[in-house]
């Protein structure tokens, strides 16, 4: 049986979950996106149960967060072993040693342009995703201060505060009503493969037209996700990468990698432009980087990190021991097995839903790497099937499968990367069952 109640569907028994969503809606802002009505109890590994007692294989991992999945129990003593020594100091204003930690970690993992060895590596900490951005942003610009435009990508999502909201190109609902920040940003297509847009040749794009309105010597920076996250899990051709970065480095333009998302071993390396063959100049981490518990990191080449003087940047909950504890622990973890069951079972499941895509014409397009994959769906006609997704996506909830939308009418597989064959194979039953009935239902 299936409930609907305020425009949300509900898997039965749901009255609890009912009752969180009726108080939400009289507490919470509207602002947020809801997708279906889940409402959380606990989790363990890959696996979440509802207030209701209901069980669900997770497919969407807090979007992307939760790199060692729920309550990981390395993460958990971790974060306990701080919890019981402080809470927090202030590493603004302080030394402290999670942190410095977890800053020296970064410079073995995280490759950066130019940098020969770690130790030509820094790093800021932030709260969140958006607040990784900004950073970078401030960072691009004071390295260069006569530098001021911003070059991004449609389709992208880079957070929402206001700078990083005027890189982001994602939907019109996230932008309407803010302006963009002084200084402008030109917006270019991503230059993603099975696309087939005559556009995906960005870096022509950006010399074609971007210089013909702005001097490149204006130009601070490109931000660029390595895959394009809420735009659609789009992957790009494999020469962008190396074209844009001969382009920047022709004209002094750094590099943002974006790589909130696709980062911290979500796509079977640490960060996701390792598939490309280039590096960037500065780096954006955060979702998975504290296995849900919030932190943002930005990683740079000394040389341009280096020029800040202090007070020119800072946050007094940057650097929280506690999410430095988890994001130490949840590297240890990935470091020592995680990227090779990202690998294997990302592949099995590429093959495994390129394969389905065959026998079922309502499916488009499977792309990504690891687990970041994506999956579009279309009409008869060839047109983006928004409805056709939701409907996908609600009838796997009701299965006991978490799943998210991407694009204008994908689905995204972003997993704990912890997620065993077992469950991986009980999920993608459950998707494909669910997209097969869909397209009986609406395609006949
Ligand atoms: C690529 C990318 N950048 C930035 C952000 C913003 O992160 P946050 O929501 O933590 O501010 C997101 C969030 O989805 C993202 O996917």
């Amino acid at each position: 049986m299936v409930t609907v109640e305020n425009g949300f569907v509900f898997r039965e028994p749901s009255e609890k979950s009912r009752d969180v969503m009726r108080r939400d809606v009289k507490s919470i802002s509207p602002s947020y996106t809801r997708s279906y009505g889940f409402a959380i109890s606990h989790g363990k590994g890959s696996e979440v149960w509802d207030v209701d007692g209901n069980r669900y294989i997770d497919f969407a991992a807090g979007i992307a967060v939760l790199a060692t999945g729920y309550s990981h129990p390395r993460v958990v003593e971790a974060v306990k072993t701080q919890a019981e020594k402080y809470f927090h100091i202030g590493s603004t204003d302080f030394f402290c040693p999670q942190p410095v930690r977890l800053a020296e970690k970064l410079q073995q993992v995280v490759p950066i342009h130019n940098a020969t060895n770690p130790d030509d590596k820094l790093t800021y900490f932030a709260n969140s995703g958006t607040e990784s951005v900004e950073t970078a942003l401030k960072l691009a610009r004071y390295y260069d201060n006569k530098r001021s435009h911003l070059i991004a990508f449609y389709g992208a999502f880079h957070g929402r505060t206001m700078g990083s909201l005027s890189l982001t190109a994602s939907k019109y609902t996230q932008r309407a009503g803010y302006d963009y920040i002084p200084g402008g940003v030109s917006h270019v297509p991503y230059p993603a493969r099975n696309e087939g847009d005559k556009w995906t040749d960005a870096v022509a794009f950006i010399e074609k037209f971007v210089f013909k309105k702005v001097s490149p010597k204006e130009v601070a920076a490109v931000i660029v996700e390595p895959i394009q996250g809420e735009g659609g899990y789009l992957v790009p051709h494999d020469d962008f990468f190396p074209r844009l970065r001969e382009l920047c480095d022709k004209h002094g333009i750094l590099i943002i990698a974006d790589e909130i998302q696709s980062g911290v071993g979500r796509t079977g390396t640490f960060t996701a432009l390792e598939h490309f063959g280039v590096s960037a100049d500065i780096v954006c981490l955060a979702k998975g980087l504290g296995s849900g518990i919030p932190i943002g990191a930005v990683v740079a080449h000394k040389d341009i990190m280096g020029k800040w003087i202090p007070g020119a940047h800072a946050s007094t909950f940057g650097g929280n021991p506690i999410a430095c504890a988890a994001a130490n622990e949840t590297i240890s973890i990935i470091e020592e097995s995680l990227l090779d069951n990202v690998n294997t079972l990302g592949s099995y499941t590429y093959d495994r839903l390129t394969k389905f895509m065959g026998d079922h014409p309502s499916m488009t397009r499977v792309d990504g790497k690891g687990f970041m994959i994506g999956m579009d769906f279309t009409d008869a006609d060839g047109k983006p099937a928004p409805d056709f997704r939701n409907e996908v996506v609600n009838k796997c909830y009701l299965k006991g499968l978490l799943t998210l939308g991407c694009g204008t009418s994908g689905i995204r597989f972003s997993p704990p990367l912890v997620l065993t064959r077992e469950l991986l194979e009980e999920g993608l039953d459950i998707l494909e069952h669910a997209i097969a009935e869909t397209e009986e239902e609406m395609f006949g």
